[in-house]
């Protein structure tokens, strides 16, 4: 399954997955290309990194957003783009995007989702005071931060932290979590039922029949 990964900032997810795509750990997910809404975004020199496509589609181009939507799904068109990973991209999606991939657009949010969605979820968490956060991966809908929750693991929030140190405590789980919820998207793993993710299970690999060559 071909995956555009969307970028605006420092792209270390997008790292995780470029690195478990290159040790195998993605297949049958590949990355086809990145796109950046940010002419700058360090992600873009992570993506070259490793040899893959980018493009650029500054948001500010466009007078609204549906015609920058218009314009993501013309750029991402010759990739043959088949899914989508948001991976730090700072921008809502609306419905010429998100009916473009029903079912195939996952983002990663640093927070235990429906807590604390939208933006700066460490320091809202830091704020509320709550002992444990975490990351949310989970399908795009037309909401913030509000589409069917794949996969969360929790992080402890300690006494000295700040945003800062949360988030990237955070982020060294989201790096883990967001490259499996990708291969097991890709797999064909993840079931939705109603708002209920089930994760289906490996099919079955015989294993090699050390007489398959033997003569009867
Ligand atoms: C991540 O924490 C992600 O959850 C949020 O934005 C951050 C992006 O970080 N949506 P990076 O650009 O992948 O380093």
């Amino acid at each position: 399954m071909r995956f555009a990964v969307l970028v605006s900032g420092h792209g270390s997810n997008l790292f995780a997955l470029l690195e478990a795509e290159a040790r195998g750990a993605l297949a049958p997910a590949e990355i086809a290309v990145v796109l950046s809404n940010r002419p700058d975004a360090p992600a873009l020199d992570r993506a070259q990194k490793f040899a893959k496509p980018t493009v650029i589609v500054d948001h500010r181009d466009y007078a609204g957003r549906d015609d920058f939507e218009a314009a993501m799904l013309a750029a991402l068109d010759p990739y043959r783009v088949e899914a989508v990973v948001l991976a730090g991209f700072m921008r809502i999606l609306e419905t010429r995007f998100v009916s473009a991939f029903p079912n195939r657009i996952i983002n990663t949010h640093p927070a235990l989702l429906p807590s604390f969605p939208g933006l700066d979820a460490p320091a809202q968490a830091i704020e509320y005071g709550v002992k444990q956060s975490g990351c949310s991966v989970h399908f795009v809908d037309l909401g913030v931060d509000t589409g069917p929750i794949i996969a969360q693991v929790a992080v402890p929030v300690l006494d000295d932290d700040d945003a800062g140190s949360l988030h990237e405590r955070i982020k060294a789980r989201e790096h883990e979590l967001l490259p499996e919820v990708v291969q097991l998207l890709a797999a064909g793993r993840l079931q939705c039922v109603g708002r209920r993710v089930c994760h289906l299970p490996a099919p079955h690999v015989p294993a090699h029949n050390a007489n398959e060559n033997a003569k009867p």
